[in-house]
């Protein structure tokens, strides 16, 4: 038996499910039963009543959301070390210091925070609707983290007056991308689309046709008549754009464009944690409640 039949077998065994991100590996995005951005992979965690076991190959504050919204199952990282190093950047004394200083300020929080952050703000969002959020809110003005570049896109979009907390928070990853070598794929592909992530800097978004989460992105390809298209986002969404999108042409916008944290997640280690059940990731109760009510506003 192959490694994939492996883990096809013990997940039935189990009733479990594995739920990827769009930035896995091929082999892990080819064998989930769903692959998704973190808002549709928190709600598919919520839809799963049958199931005892989400594996959930991703990074760290994606499985902890996904353990906050279903306390009655058992959720697996597959590497514990799979850590987003944004969601590292706001710490719940950095959130009490702002509100120190904006008392009244309501805190929106990018779903990419630790639990513990989550439960000291109002309300979570994700890049898919964190516009939408914040327009919601009867506030002109907003604390925003911890993603710099997502809080001036929101800015641009809303018109209200967003404070990013921390002053300067960001994903190691999306900041690769640069406007030059946009410019310099155009030239040669010009009639190219060019859709980019809201995680990149103000200066790439300036260069976008079309801006959302990975999710959107794909919902956009798959709509859009054009035939080739520049992305600037993690290399692992290539896979599920070429797969669904026979025919089109998608060009990285900068070819070592790679979340390291997410491809720590392989085949072997995804097969071990389901046959072990482990890493279980828990978030104590208190923590948890505050943050599931964050998480809850925003659905
Ligand atoms: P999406 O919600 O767009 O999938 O983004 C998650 C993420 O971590 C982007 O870097
Ligand atoms: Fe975090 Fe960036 Fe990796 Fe997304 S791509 S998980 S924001 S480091």
């Amino acid at each position: 038996m192959t490694l994939t039949d492996e883990i096809i077998k013990l997940k039935k065994e189990k009733r479990a499910v594995i739920l990827a991100h769009n930035y896995q590996r091929p082999e892990i995005q080819d064998i989930a039963d769903y692959v998704g951005d973190s808002i549709g992979l928190s709600k598919k965690a919520m839809e799963e009543k049958e199931t005892e076991i989400i594996v959930f190959s991703a990074v760290d504050f994606m499985a902890e959301s996904a353990a906050i919204l279903n306390p009655d199952k058992k959720v697996l990282l597959p590497t514990l070390g799979a850590r987003c190093p944004m969601a590292q950047m706001l710490t719940v004394d950095e959130i009490k210091r702002w509100k120190v200083h904006y008392p009244l300020v309501p805190v929106v929080l990018y779903v990419n925070t630790l639990a513990s952050a989550k439960a000291y703000c109002d309300i979570c969002c994700t890049s898919a609707n964190a516009v939408e959020v914040v327009e919601s809110l009867n506030a002109e003005t907003v604390l925003f983290g911890p993603d710099r570049n997502l809080a001036e896109y929101v800015q641009r979009k809303t018109g209200k007056t967003i404070i990013p907390i921390p002053e300067r928070g960001f994903c190691p990853t999306h900041l690769l991308f640069q406007p030059e070598d946009v410019q310099m794929l155009k030239m040669k592909h010009p009639d190219a689309v060019v859709m980019v992530h809201p995680e990149c800097t103000l200066e790439m978004q300036n260069v976008a046709d079309f801006i959302g989460s990975t999710s959107q992105m794909c919902r956009y390809a798959r709509e859009s008549n054009a035939k080739t298209f520049i992305v600037a986002t993690e290399e692992g969404l290539l896979h599920r754009l070429r797969k669904e999108n026979l025919g089109k042409q998608f060009i990285l916008a900068y070819e070592d464009a790679v979340c390291p944290n997410m491809k720590l997640n392989t085949l072997e280690r995804l097969y071990t944690a389901l046959k072990e059940e482990k890493h279980v990731i828990t978030v104590p109760e208190p923590v948890a409640k505050r943050a599931r009510k964050a998480l809850e506003r925003m659905f």
